[in-house]
């Protein structure tokens, strides 16, 4: 019953759960695949050879990120929702040295301070400010940065993982920032199913290990009692919506509880827990173009696996 106690429990988490678990087709928040644990199974993921996205958008911005200094105003803030690690932020730094602020938001402060400090001694001349916010919401910048020009960098193919709606909403969002000049963005390209689909079932098993962890994330902090033996993960390629889907398949009829609720589950019954949608070019520009995006420039890998988009408001 360990962090199931009223106190302890992130009601955000449980209430969605509760919700998904509930649900005709059940489904659980891919959000909510990045506890401590899932975080440090996505780093791995990142870096696995099966998973391409992690280092061919690396090499397209090492490539090619010199060539946004024609697109930016002098003095611009590099402004990045959601950033992450910042190895893909260093390639932009080196690239740009003219840039006037950086400023990462995140939700988990800690997490955004920790990355912050380690660019104020890696970039002594770069005023970072770190904004803790949810950057799925509107969020405003520091008074230091809102005079500035912004460019927002939104890398990693993230927005694969909103549902179209909620992307174009995003995206909207990142226009509506006061004084935004710019949108550097990385997006995954349709591609072979099998290679797609090697991609979210490696053979290494971390990628199952990541899908799996949200029942134990529910184990440890909703009392849930999963047994993880008893579900596998599958990855699917659903073509009509251009996507990867995460799955997590029960392999018997069984019975589960979570925070004292009980859910039923027949063989071969999944838990829908992640979208990875992959857009082709254009059909990404017309997502774009709806939330007052322009196309300026495209960057491609020479084996067209990934793309980085660059768009102006319009
Ligand atoms: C974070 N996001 C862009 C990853 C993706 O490729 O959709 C999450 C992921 N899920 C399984 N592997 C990686």
């Amino acid at each position: 019953m360990d962090g199931a106690d009223a106190a302890s429990v992130d009601a955000d988490f449980a209430e969605a759960v509760l919700a998904g678990l509930g649900a005709e087709r059940k489904y659980l928040l891919s959000k909510h695949l990045y506890d401590a644990e899932g975080s440090a199974l996505f780093d791995r993921i990142t870096e696995l050879e099966d998973y391409y996205p992690t280092r061919t958008e690396a090499a397209i911005l090492r490539a090619s990120a010199a060539r946004l200094a024609d697109h930016l105003p002098p003095g611009a803030a590099l402004v990045e929702p959601g950033a992450g690690s910042g190895e893909k932020t260093r390639i932009l730094l080196d690239a740009l040295p003219g840039l006037g602020a950086y400023a990462p938001v995140d939700i988990s402060g800690e997490h955004l301070e920790a990355a912050a400090a380690r660019l104020r001694a890696d970039y002594p001349d770069l005023p970072v400010h770190a904004v803790v916010a949810d950057f799925a919401s509107r969020f405003a910048l520091p008074e230091a940065v809102a005079g500035m020009p912004a460019v927002v960098f939104f890398p990693g193919s993230t927005i694969g993982n909103f549902t179209k709606p909620a992307a174009r909403d995003l995206l909207a969002a990142f226009r509506a920032i006061p004084g935004v000049a710019g949108l550097v963005i990385g997006v995954d390209l349709p591609k072979d199913p099998a290679r797609l689909v090697r991609a979210y079932d490696d053979g290494e098993g971390v990628t199952a290990a990541f899908n799996l962890n949200l029942l134990a994330r529910i184990n440890r902090e909703l009392a849930g009692d999963f047994d993880l033996e008893a579900f596998a993960h599958e990855a699917r390629w659903n073509a009509d919506e251009s996507r990867i889907e995460m799955h997590l398949r029960s392999l018997r009829r069984q019975r589960v509880r979570v925070l004292g609720r009980t859910f039923d589950f027949a063989d071969g019954e999944t838990i829908h827990t992640e979208n990875s949608h992959k857009f082709p070019v254009d059909g990404f520009r017309a997502i774009a173009a709806s939330a007052g995006w322009a196309p300026v420039d495209l960057w491609l890998d020479p084996e067209r696996l990934f793309s980085v988009h660059v768009f102006a408001p319009h």
